[in-house]
């Protein structure tokens, strides 16, 4: 018996190791070092490069590699060289947004399979090249909307399309930032060691600023797309992932910069009605006000006959029955650390795909078509009026001036991707 035991244990460790992907990080920033230590702690990739255009960020990133996992990672500020030279397999995209497209296009092409960063893209014509190029390559692209395998909002997702919320004719999503006018902060010269050019690649030149680099890019609108662009495009996917249509077929914004008054350059307060066929969605969001007269500062609200259901984030979700002699249901959130995520889910089901050579759970094509909606809002917002969207031609309906916003002009020598 105890001779048995011993013979099957030594058979558990010659079992064959996992296989271990030859791994690279373009964009090791925050968001970036957070996946990779995902990919790190699941055991089946040998991190073989960075990149990053600032060594402030990459030299940490390094140390902290080499520190968790004894690999030794070749350091790139260019991802054209890394990808030449290291001919990854799996490639992470977290850039700021401007930069996805050329590096998940590059490295797709180069053979890797990738996961992206979300938005997707910083135009709509970017994300069509993206799903694109995936497929031409035959590429595997999970994009980071690791909400759609959050356990609470599988499960309420779950509640929802079963028809426990009855029949659902309106959605609300937000997100209710506190905060106020802030203050500008001065233009300075780039710290050392970032390469300013490099960084702002395709998108216009400007002035270095430290509210936009690290991290702030995302309420300058020649980087990112503000705060629906950041936070709005995971709950738009939320959206997507509960209703049978592919997309709006009408978009309106309408909002301004009424409070700030610091550098950035993205609307502080935001409202966008998506028309789909069989119910209105919304999107609202204010970066100030921030209190304590609603009950929950984010999520999407779905309005049913049966009911009113909330997909919250640290709150889990929680559905209130139109019925009041039915008890209120609830289910916590299960995330993981730091910043409350599941990524780790996300990254699970990705290698699964590799193996598999399925569609991941968050396929390009899915997280272009939620990316769509939130650049939709920004450019009917940017244009002032409303817009009637032909999604399956991806064209907006008898309006040149803003089907010229569904691409926009590089700085060169960077190219536009194909469509
Ligand atoms: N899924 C999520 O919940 C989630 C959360 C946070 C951030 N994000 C996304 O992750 C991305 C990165 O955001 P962040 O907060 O980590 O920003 P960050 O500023 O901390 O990191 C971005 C890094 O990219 C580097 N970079 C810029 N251009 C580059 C280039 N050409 N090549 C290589 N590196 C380059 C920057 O120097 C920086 O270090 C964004 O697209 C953001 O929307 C997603």
């Amino acid at each position: 018996m105890a001779a048995g035991v011993a013979a099957s244990s030594v058979h558990i460790l010659r079992a064959q190791p996992a296989q271990k992907y030859k791994t690279a990080l373009i964009g090791s920033g925050w968001w970036g070092m957070n996946i990779l230590r995902t990919a790190m702690e699941a055991g089946q990739s040998k991190v073989v490069a960075l990149c990053d255009v600032d060594d402030n960020q990459l030299n940490p990133a390094a140390a902290e590699v080499e520190k968790l996992s004894g690999d030794k990672p070749n350091k790139y500020k260019d991802y054209r060289e890394l990808l030449d030279k290291e001919k990854p397999e799996i490639v992470i995209v977290a850039t700021p947004d401007h930069w996805h497209a050329l590096a998940m296009i590059a490295a797709v092409k180069s053979g890797a399979h990738v996961y992206v960063e979300k938005p997707i893209s910083h135009t709509l014509n970017e994300g069509r090249a993206m799903v694109k190029a995936a497929r031409a390559n035959n590429r595997i692209v999970q994009v980071g909307t690791h909400r759609r395998a959050s356990p609470h909002n599988r499960s309420g997702m779950e509640f929802l399309k079963s028809g426990k919320a009855g029949k659902i004719g309106m959605v609300r999503a937000f997100v209710h930032y506190p905060g106020g006018p802030g203050r500008p902060s001065p233009e300075s010269d780039p710290p050392q060691g970032l390469d300013w050019d490099m960084w702002c690649g395709p998108a216009p030149l400007r002035h270095y600023n430290r509210a936009i680099h690290p991290k702030g890019f995302r309420l300058f609108l020649d980087y990112a797309n503000g705060q629906l662009g950041d936070w709005g495009i995971h709950w738009l996917d939320q959206i997507l992932w509960w209703t049978d249509e592919k997309y709006p077929r009408n978009v309106y914004s309408t909002g301004g910069r009424f409070i700030k008054k610091d550098s950035t350059d993205a609307p502080d307060t935001q409202v966008a009605t998506f028309e789909f066929e069989s119910f209105t969605a919304t999107w609202e969001h204010r970066l100030y006000a921030g209190n304590e007269a609603e009950k929950t500062n984010i999520g999407a609200y779905f309005y049913g006959t049966e009911g009113t259901f909330h997909m919250g984030w640290l709150d889990g979700w929680t559905f209130y029955p139109a019925d009041k002699n039915k008890p209120v249901q609830h289910e916590d959130a299960k995330l993981n650390n730091p910043d409350q995520q599941n990524i780790r889910e996300l990254w699970t089901d990705f290698l699964q795909s590799i193996k598999d050579n399925k569609p991941p759970m968050c396929d390009i094509e899915i997280g272009h078509r939620s990316t769509s909606m939130a650049l939709l809002g920004m450019l009917s917002y940017k244009l002032g009026r409303s817009v009637q969207w032909d999604g399956e031609k991806e064209l907006i309906v008898n309006d040149p001036a803003a089907n010229k916003l569904l691409s926009r002009p590089y700085r060169g020598p960077w190219q536009y991707p194909q469509v």
